[in-house]
């Protein structure tokens, strides 16, 4: 029994990264909605990228509960979102969901990651800037509340 007891925690205690399933979706609409709402009404846009079967969504669980997720569209190589739950910032949880997707998009052919972030997005900038990720370019009105973006990339 004591063997068991000690199984069941630390299946609990464990902490991973899988693909997406349609019962994240609800997840996936609160966390966008809490982090993204800013740009635009992105609780409704992003659930619907996430039934797209060209985009692959995955997940950072922990202790049984998600925390984490990242888009990315893999027609164009596109990172089309990544957040972390504002509680678990800053504990290595977006590096680990990045380096998850760019080793996806690897297997899959691609080499070169794109993506978009709001000019005014520092936090982004600097996690982008630390994972490799360069700027190419910039597109107003990009968002649909109006600012502008940073196109950046990084090759593979
Ligand atoms: C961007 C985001 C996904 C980063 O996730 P995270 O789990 O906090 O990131 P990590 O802990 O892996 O941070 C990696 C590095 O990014 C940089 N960074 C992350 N958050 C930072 C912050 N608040 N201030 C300064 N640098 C930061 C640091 O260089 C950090 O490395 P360090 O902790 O060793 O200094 C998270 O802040 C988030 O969900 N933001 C809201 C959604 C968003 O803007 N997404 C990006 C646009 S799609």
């Amino acid at each position: 029994m004591a063997g068991k007891k000690k199984g069941e925690r630390d299946v609990k205690q464990r902490e991973f990264i899988r693909l997406a399933l349609k019962e994240d979706r609800s997840f996936i609409r609160t966390l966008s909605g809490e982090v993204f709402s800013i740009f635009g009404d992105y609780s409704e846009i992003i659930p619907r990228w996430f039934v797209n079967p060209d985009v692959i969504t995955v997940i950072y669980v922990k202790h049984r509960h998600p925390v984490g997720f990242a888009m990315l569209y893999v027609l164009s190589g596109e990172i089309l979102a990544i957040a972390v739950l504002p509680k678990y910032q800053r504990r290595g949880i977006g590096s680990a969901l990045l380096n998850h997707i760019e080793c996806l998009a690897y297997q899959l052919g691609l080499r070169r990651l794109l993506l978009h972030t709001a000019t005014g997005n520092t936090v982004a900038h600097l996690f982008f800037q630390k994972a490799g990720f360069t700027v190419i370019g910039t597109q107003e009105n990009y968002y649909p509340k109006g600012q502008p973006a940073l196109i950046i990339s990084k090759g593979m």
